[in-house]
């Protein structure tokens, strides 16, 4: 009998966006990315194939991260240089989890609590959220290139 594939079913709800296209775009993609890693995990794919992937999330994040620093210049966000210490903090902590996973056996529950407790739950949707919701506030979406009402 063939074992049994398991699989999480990670969509990105209504309720992930913070209210800036192309902020939860970005989000959108990042998210389906970790949701592919824990899959991989799931399925005990190749190690070099999701570290491979935990890689390009790295990227990802850096180049996500530019572009939202970028439209806090852009819109004089108060908190930018706060809301920058924690990007630099969660890239350093991806950079540990990665060598984590090279090194050692991981846990669903640690790549789970990594990948959607540390970047969606906390960042995304509490850090990002708080500055969406204070261009908003403020009127300045014309200044952040926000096409959302
Ligand atoms: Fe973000
Ligand atoms: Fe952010």
């Amino acid at each position: 009998m063939a074992s049994p594939v398991f699989s999480v079913d990670l969509k990105f709800k209504d309720e992930y966006r913070v209210n800036h296209h192309a902020i939860d775009k970005q989000h959108e993609q990042l998210f389906l990315m970790a949701g592919e890693i824990i899959n991989l995990h799931l399925q005990n794919r190749d190690q070099s194939l999701i570290i491979k992937k935990l890689r390009s999330l790295y990227t990802g994040l850096e180049e996500h991260f530019a572009f939202e620093e970028s439209v806090m210049e852009a819109c004089g966000y108060p908190e930018k240089q706060v809301h920058h210490n924690l990007h630099q903090d969660l890239l350093v902590r991806t950079a540990r989890f990665l060598a984590r996973y090279e090194a050692e056996v991981i846990s669903l529950g640690d790549l789970y609590g990594f990948l959607h407790g540390a970047i969606l739950q906390q960042h995304f949707l509490k850090d990002d959220k708080k500055f969406c919701d204070y261009l908003h506030g403020k009127n300045l979406t014309d200044m952040a290139g926000c096409i959302c009402q």
